[in-house]
């Protein structure tokens, strides 16, 4: 195993860096968000869902209970939510967040701003979020996961991408996710931060685990940007990092494994 990673700089801007397994990977990350706080206090930082960065998450909250007023001022922003899923649903994003985020970092629940999964009218419900961002961001750190598809967030490969927040149609691969491993009904439809609220923020960490992955994070790494790759237009970004682990980065160019 690793305790130090390898480190690239490609023709695109992103750092890379390959850690031994996911834990590794997930103790940087929590590493690197910590610093952030410690720097900010109160930092606005955009949180994905999964399973990419739920170590990470509860390396942060071990974090919490030595320091227990680290989070005190954190603003979290959630970066996106299944559409229609009752918000007490255990698969919703903020159920994920309620439990890894909110109450083991000891962030006040008025500090998490999100979607409301099952809101009447999710166009209404976007442009709230839209506007909210638009006022109190840019986000300072995004946290990120990849969808095996290249998509970030709920931004799914097309034609064209929407640059604000909005609701969008999933992809059948990503209706399959296992955070709706248990509903019967998989929801169609997500809402989601848009790419370029997500290219304003200051920082970003994009978090890649797993053999499953492996493809997503070759073509990643192929630097080619395109909206049919959602995930590709970070490397216009001038400060993402890229953490991820041996088994994702397996087919990734030979200097980086
Ligand atoms: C879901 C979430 C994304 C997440 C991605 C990867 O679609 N909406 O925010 O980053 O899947 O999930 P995982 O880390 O479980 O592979």
């Amino acid at each position: 195993m690793r305790n130090t990673p390898s480190t690239v700089h490609g023709p695109c801007r992103m750092k890379v860096k390959v850690w031994g397994n996911h834990e590794a990977m997930s103790v940087a990350a929590a590493g690197c968000i910590a610093r952030e706080v410690l720097r900010c206090p109160r930092l606005l930082v955009c949180l994905a869902t999964g399973s990419t960065p739920a170590r990470t998450y509860e390396l942060l909250g071990c974090r919490a209970r030595q320091s227990p007023a680290l989070f005190n001022h954190v603003r979290v922003l959630k970066l996106d939510e299944w559409a229609g899923l009752p918000m007490s649903d255990r698969g919703s994003s903020e159920a994920y967040l309620q439990q890894r985020v909110i109450r083991p970092w000891g962030v006040s629940q008025s500090s998490l701003v999100g979607f409301v999964s099952d809101a009447k009218q999710s166009k209404l419900e976007c442009q709230r979020i839209q506007k909210w961002l638009a006022r109190n961001g840019p986000i300072d750190l995004c946290v990120l996961g990849l969808g095996s598809n290249g998509h970030l967030g709920f931004n799914e490969p097309a034609s064209t991408l929407c640059p604000v927040a909005h609701r969008a149609l999933l992809a059948q691969q990503t209706r399959a996710h296992p955070m709706l491993s248990h509903t019967t009904v998989k929801p169609r439809y997500g809402l989601t931060l848009g790419m370029a609220e997500i290219l304003q923020a200051t920082q970003i960490l994009l978090l890649v685990s797993g053999a499953h992955k492996r493809r997503a994070l070759k073509r990643l790494l192929r630097e080619e940007i395109s909206t049919q790759f959602p995930a590709s237009l970070l490397c216009l970004h001038p400060r993402t990092t890229l953490l991820c682990d041996r088994e994702a980065a397996m087919q990734a160019p030979a200097q980086m494994t």
